[in-house]
């Protein structure tokens, strides 16, 4: 791909940037996006249907069966090289924060230190009632596991639907979108609050707002460059006509 020269100097000579990711960017390490179909056993119900404090409460076994499930597709996914891209972009700017919409835990595990989960994570458990965390449930048991400290449900860490964001996560996004000179929106329809609006953030504080994404979004007209494509091209392809590298 080939980016702008005054694009290439503007990234060269930035100290701040911000990212916000979505699904789009773990596509490529062949998870599905949201917004795709559901596989299988899963796939006559939406997401919205399974990811809400209703749908637990209503049938607290199907909700988790479900993250089971995820969770259990999850064990072969690696990140592909979009995630390791960003990990290089750390690396070279002073200010970098990377913010996900995210649960599939891949920017970590690709090594991107300065992370906000805005959506939470779905291979980290807590208690639905007094919020304990714990590292050790059966995904396999016939009864959805029980807290140890006070015998409430489990649940996974997750923001489901109609669920406030992590406050502490939130605001930090909020914070490093306005400081940013440079904002990139990558993989994201950019449909879903608060995470959209840290774009409209990031402008009105006169940051270059970028999008990289597999096709136009309702953003692509109000940002200041548009690549459209796959994230894990387009990223390492940046990396290159910046640094080099
Ligand atoms: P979506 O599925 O809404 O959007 C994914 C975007 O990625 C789409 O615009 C695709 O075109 C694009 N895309 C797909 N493959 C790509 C690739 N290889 N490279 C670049 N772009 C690609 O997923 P999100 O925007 O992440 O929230 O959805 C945001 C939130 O909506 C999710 O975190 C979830 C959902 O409600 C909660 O569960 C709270
Ligand atoms: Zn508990």
């Amino acid at each position: 791909m080939n980016f702008p020269a005054d694009f290439i100097r503007f990234l060269k000579a930035a100290s701040r940037i911000a990212v916000l990711t979505g699904a789009g960017v773990s596509q490529e390490s062949g998870l599905r996006t949201f917004r795709d179909a559901q596989t299988g056993l899963w796939a006559q119900y939406k997401p919205e249907d399974l990811a809400s404090p209703e749908a637990f409460a209503r049938d607290p076994k199907l909700v988790w069966d479900w993250y089971a499930w995820r969770r259990e597709a999850m064990k072969g996914v690696r990140p592909n090289p979009g995630h390791y891209a960003l990990v290089e972009l750390e690396k070279k700017i002073p200010q970098f924060t990377l913010i996900t919409q995210n649960v599939d835990g891949l920017h970590r595990f690709a090594g991107s230190q300065n992370v906000l989960e805005l959506h939470g994570n779905i291979q980290k458990v807590r208690c639905a009632d007094c919020g304990t965390f714990t590292e050790e449930w059966g995904d396999d048991s016939e009864t959805v596991p029980t807290c140890e400290k006070c015998g409430g449900l489990l649940r996974p860490d997750v923001v489901w639907f109609g669920e406030a964001l992590p406050r502490a996560e939130l605001e930090a996004a909020v914070n490093a979108s306005r400081a940013c000179q440079v904002y990139f929106s990558i993989g994201t329809s950019g449909l879903v609050q608060p995470a959209a609006s840290l774009a409209h953030a990031a402008r009105n504080n006169g940051s270059v707002v970028v999008e990289i994404n597999a096709e136009p979004t309702p953003l692509t007209p109000k940002v200041d460059f548009a690549f459209h494509g796959k994230s894990g091209e387009i990223l390492p392809d940046l990396l290159k006509a910046v640094w080099g590298d």
